[in-house]
């Protein structure tokens, strides 16, 4: 064996070379990674005794891609590009042996070797668009000439991860070979390519699947048009399937060229930076500075859920679809048997989709199971709080669990924004109780607000990140304060929205700048969804707000067909004159006169004081890190990942713009817009959030 360098090794068994690869933790194409792939691949290819080349990798995966640590700077030692020609211009056959995931700039140099095998658990995808991206090393003009025109759309918008049996089946992969003995059958398939003599088949000469979708822009313009709404705001998408139109309009080199070009335009952009920051954003969300990897884990083998209403469902679905078993409990038979059928109907639905099949349903149905007990929870190790937000109930159901539940449980509640210090004094085991806040629908929203009580223990805690990661969720350790992280920076955004409103901006014009800026739908719009009722009661309504008036009219949002908009049958929106009128007679009856109000200042007044509250939940220890913030916004609260997060754009504002304009809108506005004392500490020291250390601890 040699060693070609640290991270490279080459090896020649009999008339097979084999180039193993071993740079923790994902094989990432860093430099060093293509200084030894360059090296050796130069050396295997002129070796005589060999007769094919294997490339294979240590650890949990094959090449995941490019080294995202390195975009943005200089790249030093040969291109990825070098590399690849290195391999593809190969005088013998080399073996591409994927394990893990091949991704990315990973798959873009399996597709350079001449054939490829893998075992059936490794998945191999082109997941740039991520990352603001498109695949700039051939991904896109390779990708299309083995899985043709349409699927090489889907895959390189989407990022999909293709499972192993999947890539066979389109040809990206030519054959799987045992778990666990890759390396033996990676050899055993060169010998096979030697004996039968097979050529050295580059994925470049394969002009069939272009051929069929030359003189076809109907292709592309329909891909376009069905993906619209996904695509809203975002470049890459539309980079990418330029990219690949150039594979089907231009020569294999030209190709190339254009990709190059259309990459680099993504690369230098302000998306691809903010999604690159985010993918690590989210990964260091998942480190918690004082419970390090050492702190013991509770195994978490059952559940049980107080409160089978929306969330309590949703929350269960969570767990049932992880295997894990579930009780819920509510008080009610009849409240029991509502909310357990609709979980089933949404399974039901699910199912009906093609996501699950029927067995899966009756699976994960078999593992939920009703009680009108709370009795019943005594053995189960976690237990999950989902009832209305009141004080007096849900100290009363923790006393109750604390007499009943066995040592060691642990007992989480849904609140949204209830102090969980106060809740965990009912109990006589504090250390025991988190806050483990769902977002609804609770089986699709991926965020989970993990709130860490003066007295939760570090093993609560780690239990709690690592059963987030089990079922599928986005976890952001937390502090208690009022609304925690997401809906205390919600709150200052629908404070100034209705204080517009109250200054002559109309519902729809406030919508519509923050649509554009990238959320899914603005603060009325998302009202008039969810009902103007929710907390609203007839009896007590006094006509004071304009949420009163509209509720007294019976305009309760989309179910009754009016809210601030007007609905037609179809639920299309309208601006309505009959809000229009509301709010003036308001504006008017408070001595004010209406403004117009630019987009400008709308945004702002919007935008600005939620970074302010986040600089104030950074200085109060309530959250870990500016860009755990940004995780809270992007996965809860549709925030557009391509602007990276609040905290994110905050430092591309800058935050003495930031601070400047708060002391403006202060000095006009009153204390509500007082700059936090961190923000003013930023620019004082010249600092962003981004380089602000982490907080030792949630306080
Ligand atoms: N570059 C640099 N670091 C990377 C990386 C990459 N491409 N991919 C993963 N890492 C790091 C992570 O930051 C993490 O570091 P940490 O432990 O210090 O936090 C570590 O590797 C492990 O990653 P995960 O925690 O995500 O581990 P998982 O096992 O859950 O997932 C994975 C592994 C599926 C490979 C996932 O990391 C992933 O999706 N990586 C990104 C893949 C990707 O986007 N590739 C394309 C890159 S762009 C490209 O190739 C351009 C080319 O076309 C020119």
């Amino acid at each position: 064996m040699t060693a070609i360098n640290p991270v490279t090794d080459l090896t020649v068994e009999g008339d097979v070379a084999i180039v193993t690869l071993n740079s923790p933790p994902v094989n990432a194409l860093s430099q060093k990674v293509r200084e030894g792939l360059h090296a050796a691949f130069q050396q295997a290819c002129a070796d005589g005794a060999a007769k094919a080349v294997v490339l294979i990798c240590e650890g949990r995966t094959f090449i995941a891609g490019a080294d995202i640590t390195e975009f943005g700077g200089a790249m030093g030692g040969p291109s990825l590009q070098d590399v690849q020609d290195a391999i593809e211009g190969c005088s013998k056959p080399v073996v591409a042996a994927i394990h893990g995931t091949a991704l990315g700039g990973g798959l873009e140099v399996a597709l350079c070797c001449h054939y490829r095998v893998a075992v059936p658990s490794a998945k191999v995808g082109l997941p740039e668009v991520n990352i603001g991206l498109l695949p700039g090393a051939g991904g896109t003009q390779r990708l299309p000439r083995i899985v043709g025109v349409e699927k090489a759309l889907q895959m390189v918008t989407s990022g999909e991860h293709v499972p192993a049996k999947a890539a066979l089946e389109m040809g990206l992969v030519d054959e799987l070979v045992d778990e666990g003995k890759l390396r033996d059958g990676a050899v055993a398939y060169a010998k096979k390519v030697i004996a039968e003599n097979r050529p050295l088949r580059k994925v470049r000469d394969n002009d069939d699947k272009i051929q069929e979708a030359k003189g076809k822009p109907e292709i592309f313009e329909n891909f376009r048009k069905a993906n619209a709404r996904k695509f809203r705001g975002f470049m890459a998408p539309e980079n990418n399937i330029k990219a690949v139109e150039a594979a089907v309009n231009l020569p294999f080199d030209e190709g190339l060229k254009q990709e190059r070009k259309l990459f680099n335009e993504l690369m230098m952009g302000p998306q691809s930076a903010a999604q690159r920051y985010y993918f690590f954003a989210e990964r260091q969300a998942q480190k918690i500075p004082d419970v390090g990897d050492d702190v013991a884990t509770i195994p978490i083998k059952s559940v049980g859920i107080i409160g089978a209403g929306t969330m309590g469902g949703g929350i269960a679905m969570n767990f049932a679809n992880a295997g894990i078993d579930v009780k819920i409990v509510e008080v009610k038979p009849e409240a029991l048997e509502r909310g357990l059928g609709v979980v089933r109907k949404n399974y039901e639905r699910t199912a009906s989709r093609g996501g699950i099949t029927a067995q899966q349903v009756e699976e994960r149905m078999g593992r939920i199971k009703g009680t009108l007990s709370m009795e019943d929870l005594a053995d189960v190790d976690l237990v999950i709080e989902a009832v209305f937000e009141r004080m007096d109930i849900k100290k009363d159901i923790f006393a109750n669990l604390d007499r009943i539940c066995k040592p060691g449980a642990i007992l989480g509640t849904n609140t949204s924004g209830l102090n969980i210090n106060e809740i965990a004094s009912a109990t006589k085991r504090p250390e025991s109780v988190i806050g483990l806040h769902f977002f609804s629908p609770a089986n699709v929203m991926k965020l989970l607000e993990i709130v860490r009580a003066d007295h939760t223990s570090k093993e609560v805690i780690a239990t709690s990140m690592k059963l987030a990661k089990q079922i599928g969720k986005i976890a952001v350790l937390v502090g208690v304060c009022p609304g925690f992280v997401g809906n205390r920076i919600l709150g200052a955004r629908q404070r100034e929205a209705q204080k517009l409103v109250m200054e002559g901006a109309m519902p729809w014009d406030i919508d519509r700048v923050l649509y554009d800026f990238g959320f899914p739908m603005g603060p009325f719009a998302m009202s008039d969804l969810a009902g103007l009722d929710i907390g609203w009661v007839k009896e007590r309504s006094k006509g004071e707000s304009i949420r009163d008036v509209l509720c007294e009219m019976d305009r309760r949002g989309q179910k009754t067909g009016a809210g601030y908009y007007d609905y037609d049958e179809n639920r299309n929106a309208k601006p309505s004159p009959v809000t229009e009128k509301i709010i003036n007679d308001f504006i008017v009856k408070s001595g004010r006169n209406p403004r117009k109000i630019s987009d400008e200042e709308i945004l702002e007044r919007c935008i600005y004081p939620m970074i302010n509250e986040g600089a104030k939940i950074l200085e109060e220890g309530k959250a870990l890190r500016a860009s755990d913030i940004d995780v809270v916004w992007v996965n809860g609260y549709g925030w557009p990942v391509y602007r990276g997060g609040p905290m994110f754009y905050g430092d591309q504002i800058g935050p003495d713009k930031v601070l400047a304009k708060m002391k403006e809108f202060e000095a006009t506005m009153g204390d509500v817009f007082k700059p936090a004392a961190l923000l003013e500490k930023m620019v004082a020291e010249g600092t962003t959030f981004a380089k602000l250390p982490a907080n030792p601890r949630i306080l």
